[in-house]
């Protein structure tokens, strides 16, 4: 069991194809909601027996190959002191933004022992339990930068670009102390036991492919190489796909596709050093039960041009998917993976 998802990562054949969800363990699931009803989204994330049980639901309901952590990209980032706080109709709200040299002086370090302990608990408790590998997680520190910046979500970047060009040493600077805090945080969920780790960058598509190159991709790298000798580490570019060449460069093991690129034509840029993982239209889970196996089965054929795949959806599943739906998807790829295999 534990083998599927770790050989698709390392590129070796294995008997079907892993398959797990991006925000698998959400406000789709009735078990969920549940425990939602009694805590609010931070003591989740805060309370490793919640957080632990939260994780393990997906892997139990959908028989997903692999669990990842129940966390948030932007709790590292309360704890360098920025204060959070998620809204129900807002999203999230960083009451103290990065805007000048005081405000990132004031920012701590991360020391992911004393500040997170919870996390490192929370993977801990699981492994104890899971019968799938765990992946660990952070944001990559453009996106995260953009939390930092913007103050909370965000359509065009306005505040994010405008110190990238107007104070690009500043914007670097931060740049730089989240770096050092991704790695840290990182090597402390493989310390603690996580089997990978994912790196989610869902805002850098917002950047043409020149600011990649000068803003997002240095950062990347410098922490892919620090933590890709312990573990797999997956990359996730959302809406990266017009500069997967780039994307390429991270070093990545594995890079996370979305749904706006044919995987094969993925791998004619990605080439056969690194395996893919995706990359469904979350939104296909809102069609017939032919359409999710038609598409699935388009994708792993697609897939199978890769060195390794991993099937997942090409960004989060949405709070409205059917969960009869997300069963369907998960039950269709091992069917067909396992019949072509
Ligand atoms: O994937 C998983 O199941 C693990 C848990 C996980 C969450 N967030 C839980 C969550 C992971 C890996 C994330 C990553 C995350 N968080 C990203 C990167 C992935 C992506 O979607 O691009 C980003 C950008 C965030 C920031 C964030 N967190 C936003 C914008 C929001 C509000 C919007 C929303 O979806 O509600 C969150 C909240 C959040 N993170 C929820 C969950 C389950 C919903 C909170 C709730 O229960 O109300």
């Amino acid at each position: 069991m534990k083998d599927a998802f770790l050989r698709a990562c390392r590129g070796e054949k294995a008997d079907y194809a892993p398959v797990w969800i991006m925000r698998q363990a959400g406000r789709y699931l009735p078990e969920y909601r549940k425990i939602r009803e009694k805590v609010d989204f931070l003591t989740l994330c805060k309370t490793p027996e919640l957080a632990a049980e939260v994780t393990m639901q997906p892997v139990n309901i959908l028989k997903v190959d692999a669990a990842i952590l129940f966390s948030d990209i932007l709790i590292p980032i309360e704890a360098m002191g920025i204060k959070l706080e998620f809204s129900e109709s807002k999203g999230p709200i960083l009451y103290n933004p990065i805007c000048d040299e005081i405000s990132l002086l004031r920012l701590k370090s991360l020391n992911p022992e004393e500040d997170v302990p919870f996390v490192t608990d929370t993977i801990k408790m699981l492994q104890r339990e899971l019968k799938v590998p765990l992946i660990g997680f952070s944001g990559a520190p453009f996106t995260l930068a953009t939390y930092m910046i913007e103050g909370g979500s965000t359509k065009n970047f306005i505040k994010s670009k405008t110190m990238m060009y107007q104070n690009p040493a500043l914007f670097c600077r931060l740049m730089e102390k989240l770096t050092e805090a991704v790695i840290s945080y990182l090597l402390a969920q493989i310390d603690a036991g996580v089997d990978a780790v994912q790196v989610f960058d869902s805002w850098v598509g917002s950047l043409s492919p020149l600011d990649f190159d000068i803003f997002a991709l240095p950062y990347v790298q410098k922490i892919i190489a620090a933590v890709k000798n312990r573990v797999p580490v997956i990359y996730f570019a959302f809406n990266g796909s017009a500069m997967l060449s780039r994307v390429k460069l991270s070093g990545a093991d594995i890079v996370g596709l979305d749904w706006r690129i044919e995987a094969e034509d993925a791998v004619k840029v990605l080439g056969h050093d690194c395996s893919i993982q995706g990359n469904l239209d979350p939104c296909i889970l809102f069609g017939s039960r032919e359409l999710i196996k038609e598409r699935a089965a388009k994708i792993l054929k697609s897939g199978q041009k890769a060195r390794g795949h991993i099937f997942n959806l090409g960004h989060g599943i949405l709070p409205e998917t059917p969960v009869d739906n997300a069963k369907a998807v998960v039950e269709a790829v091992h069917e067909i993976s396992l019949k072509e295999g």
